[in-house]
């Protein structure tokens, strides 16, 4: 319920993730009333993907203290502290939530199992249904959501909570410098506008930058374009997440690195365990440098992906502890359990996003951003393994309790410092148009442009290559009257990712050092007076 004398706002919660949908329960119980968009079904949303798990420090032989250590060292020296101290001191907290609306942990007979991944000193990552952790959250979250919903509706002089499915984001509305809603694209093809005291945005990262990745293809970074094209502050774009191990088939499912946690080891060609010469912790060692290792026997063998050996953990624990991989894998025609799989990295997580304070509110009063579209600090250069999820419930948490509270503290958002990264880079990066000359974007094209120039391995010459590229492109021509809504949502998709991929290869292209996610071959080594993020905001007078 409202706290004495506050007010109930008009929320609008945008996406229906993890972050989404404890927005809109969290948004309920405070007293608000909720409108929850979501561009497909309430549960089609990357959380759904997540295998390993969520990390919290609940066990007797870890601490808060341990879960931030491994977080920082994780991070490349670019954690914001103050988050990550946030994130793993109301981990545990936010975990019983999710227990309370009904996610059901993996147990044994000595209590909640938990599994360990790379960089993790401590085995901490909860799991639920084996490999299916973000479906079982999901799936939970949902039922609660919906529940909500039909109860509002039957029940006068309680908070409204209305979900519309099938909507999508195509900008936020914009009065002085406050966010005041958003324009939809609804299931009918129309665009309409949804007034709201707060927009809270939990629209996931944007995997579908790249041709490869274990997103689903909704994942078109849609509110960290729509935030970026409303002037708020953006931050750490260049540090895109490879998973080490994606299956080389189609659809690039994912392996988790929990399988490397249970003993699965990395094969080249040639047979040998090149993990084991390049870092202690070998096939456990920080995901970046695991993805960096593989792309490189990748190109040394003629492009091929390299082999996971799983065969050692047993049919037995791989079935049970891993089902969802095991589908996988018989769908590819692979049996797991006999033969090493062909694994490949893929685009798998933005640790950047729109800059939130550690309230989750943006540069613009109005809007917040929680989840995977929020650049909170936590995650620096490089996100330790499950730290996403748990992110992702902390900070919506925290984001409805400080709604109708004071605009963000400027400091904490980290206003741009562009200059001081590059010896060539221009500090703004204008939104692309629709008109003028040039091609309009294609996809296909701007993804393999993207995993060349900006994916695992970059490097000076290709990133000013890519960004020409992308400087001549426009936004997709604007639907005709014959377009079907599923063309119009593809035409926004494609706008969005355009925007995005822009700012991304500026980021990249101006950080002349290599840190976390972010390797440049041209500037290998990292530079202590770069631990800093970068920001962006869109200058005021570039062209729509
Ligand atoms: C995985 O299961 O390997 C993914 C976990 C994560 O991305 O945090």
């Amino acid at each position: 319920p409202l706290a004495p004398g506050a007010a109930s706002l008009r929320v609008l919660v945008i996406g229906s993730g993890l972050a989404g949908l404890i927005a809109a329960v969290r948004a309920t119980d405070a007293g608000h009333s909720v409108t929850l968009v979501t561009k497909q079904g309430l549960p089609d949303s990357n959380t759904r993907y997540a295998q390993g798990g969520i990390a919290a420090a609940m066990f007797p032989d870890d601490s808060v203290d341990l879960h931030i250590l491994d977080t920082l060292r994780a991070g490349a020296g670019l954690c914001d502290p103050a988050a990550v101290e946030v994130l793993c001191s109301e981990g545990p907290a936010r975990v019983r939530d999710l227990i309370r609306f009904g996610v059901d942990f993996d147990r044994d007979d000595s209590g909640v199992t938990r599994g360990l991944e790379a960089a993790h000193s401590r085995s901490r990552v909860l799991h639920a249904g084996g490999d299916a952790t973000g479906a079982a959250i999901e799936a939970a979250l949902v039922a609660t959501v919906r529940e909500r919903a039909a109860r509002s509706e039957q029940t006068p002089g309680i908070p409204r909570v209305r979900i519309r499915e099938h909507t999508m984001l195509v900008d936020l509305l914009v009065a002085g410098d406050r966010v005041t809603g958003a324009s939809l694209l609804g299931p009918d093809g129309l665009v309409h506008r949804v007034d709201a005291d707060a927009v809270i945005l939990a629209t996931g990262g944007a995997g579908s930058l790249f041709p490869h990745t274990t997103n689903p293809a909704l994942a078109t970074g849609d509110g960290v374009a729509a935030a970026w094209r409303a002037g708020a502050l953006i931050a750490d774009l260049e540090f895109y997440q490879f998973h080490p191990t994606a299956l080389a088939v189609p659809g690039t499912p994912l392996v988790s690195e929990a399988v490397r946690g249970e003993g699965a080891v990395l094969l080249n060609a040639r047979g040998e365990r090149f993990m084991l010469a390049i870092h202690p912790g070998a096939e456990l060692a920080p995901r970046d440098i695991v993805a960096r290792s593989i792309a490189r026997e990748m190109s040394a063998q003629g492009g091929a992906p390299v082999l996971l050996d799983a065969t050692g953990l047993g049919r037995e624990l791989l079935e049970t502890r891993f089902p969802t991989i095991t589908a996988a894998c018989l769908a590819a025609g692979i049996d797991w359990a006999v033969e090493p799989i062909p694994v490949a990295p893929a685009a798998h997580y933005w640790m950047g996003g729109v800059s939130t304070d550690l309230w989750g509110r943006t540069s613009l009063p109005g809007l917040y951003a929680v989840g995977e579209t929020a650049r909170t600090g936590t995650h620096g250069a490089n996100r330790l393994a499950s730290n996403s999820l748990l992110e992702a419930a902390v900070f919506a948490d925290r984001a409805v309790r400080a709604l109708g509270t004071a605009p963000a503290d400027a400091d904490r958002l980290r206003v741009p410092s562009m200059p001081a990264f590059s010896s060539t880079g221009d500090a703004t990066v204008p939104a692309a148009s629709v008109d003028g000359p040039g091609a309009h974007v294609d996809r296909t094209v701007l993804q393999r442009l993207m995993w060349d120039a900006a994916g695992v391995l970059r490097d000076g010459d290709g990133l000013a290559a890519a960004s020409a590229d992308l400087a001549g492109w426009k936004h997709p021509a604007a639907s005709g009257p014959d377009a079907t809504p599923a063309d119009r949502v593809r035409a926004v998709e494609d706008a969005n990712l355009l925007d995005l991929a822009r700012v991304t290869v500026a980021s990249a292209l101006a950080r002349e050092e290599s840190r976390g996610a972010h390797y440049r071959a041209d500037f290998p080594e990292s530079r202590p007076e770069l631990a800093s993020s970068q920001a962006w905001v869109r200058p005021v007078d570039s062209d729509d």
